[in-house]
């Protein structure tokens, strides 16, 4: 597309993006990688996703200034319980590390903090840390950032359809009544629009259970970057590439605006 077509200054390609209406509200990303990214270094796996987590920080400043307004990142899958328990030790460590963090800088960032996901397994510190981010949360106006751990696809929509069957059976609803609306206020991202664009760094062309629901009419920008190494300057250019896709949401393309 044209008018996005300024090569090397990314900046000024995602202000001519906002000045056309076309930066996507919500980015969500499946920051895939981190262990090969070890790996290729002879570092063991948790190094791999200590350098995902603070990357993960730098992109979400990156979209915090951009003025994304929410972005959802798949951080812990129900499925990666099946790791080694020194990894999985590891990861809910940087979990820890980066709950703390938010909590200190949340309102002088401005960003608001959610979790997307069964967190009833969690430690009790944790569990307070994620309470204490959700209070902040009320103060802040800025973007939103809603972190998948022990997150599934298929069993959010489990756990959403035992809430609606547990109404009905109690007389509270009728069966009549569900609708996606209704579904979708049972979900752990209600109120959260869908997500514009969707991410994956680490090359495998597969949505690994992630926000099955959510992402129906999502653009899709897969690359092989590992994600430690996923920078601001890639984030452009899949923001660069979502702007120039005509979305039609099963309707009709540009193509045919304008004819009868
Ligand atoms: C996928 O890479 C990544 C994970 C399963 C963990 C993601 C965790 C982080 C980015 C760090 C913590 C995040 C926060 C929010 C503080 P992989 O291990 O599957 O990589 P591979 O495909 O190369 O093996």
């Amino acid at each position: 597309m044209k008018l996005f077509a300024r090569k090397h200054d990314p900046a000024a390609d995602i202000e001519d993006i906002r000045r056309a209406g076309k930066l996507p509200a919500h980015i969500a990303i499946i920051m895939d990688g981190n262990g090969r990214w070890a790996e290729k270094r002879g570092l063991p796996r948790n190094a791999g996703h200590a350098r995902g987590s603070e990357n993960f920080d730098r992109i979400a400043t990156v979209c915090s200034d951009m003025g994304i307004r929410y972005l959802t990142v798949y951080a812990f899958s129900t499925e990666n319980w099946k790791r080694d328990k020194a990894e999985v030790d590891g990861i809910f460590d940087l979990f820890r590390k980066y709950l703390k963090k938010s909590c200190d800088e949340m309102v002088e960032r401005n960003v608001k903090l959610r979790i997307f996901g069964d967190t009833s397994p969690f430690p009790e510190d944790i569990i307070a840390l994620i309470d204490r981010a959700a209070e902040l949360s009320e103060q802040t106006t800025g973007m939103q950032v809603n972190v998948c751990i022990n997150y599934g696809g298929r069993d959010e929509l489990v756990h959403a359809a035992r809430s609606l069957a547990r109404d009905a059976a109690e007389g509270r609803l009728s069966p009549d009544a569900v609708d996606a609306a209704m579904l979708e206020s049972r979900l752990y991202s209600a109120g959260v629009p869908d997500p514009d664009l969707l991410i994956r760094t680490g090359g495998d062309m597969r949505v690994s259970n992630f926000l099955l629901w959510q992402i129906a009419y999502s653009e899709f920008y897969v690359t092989d970057t590992l994600w430690p190494s996923f920078t601001k300057e890639e984030l452009c250019h899949a923001i660069l590439s979502f702007a120039g896709r005509d979305r039609r949401f099963g309707g009709y393309g540009k193509s045919r605006s304008g004819r009868k």
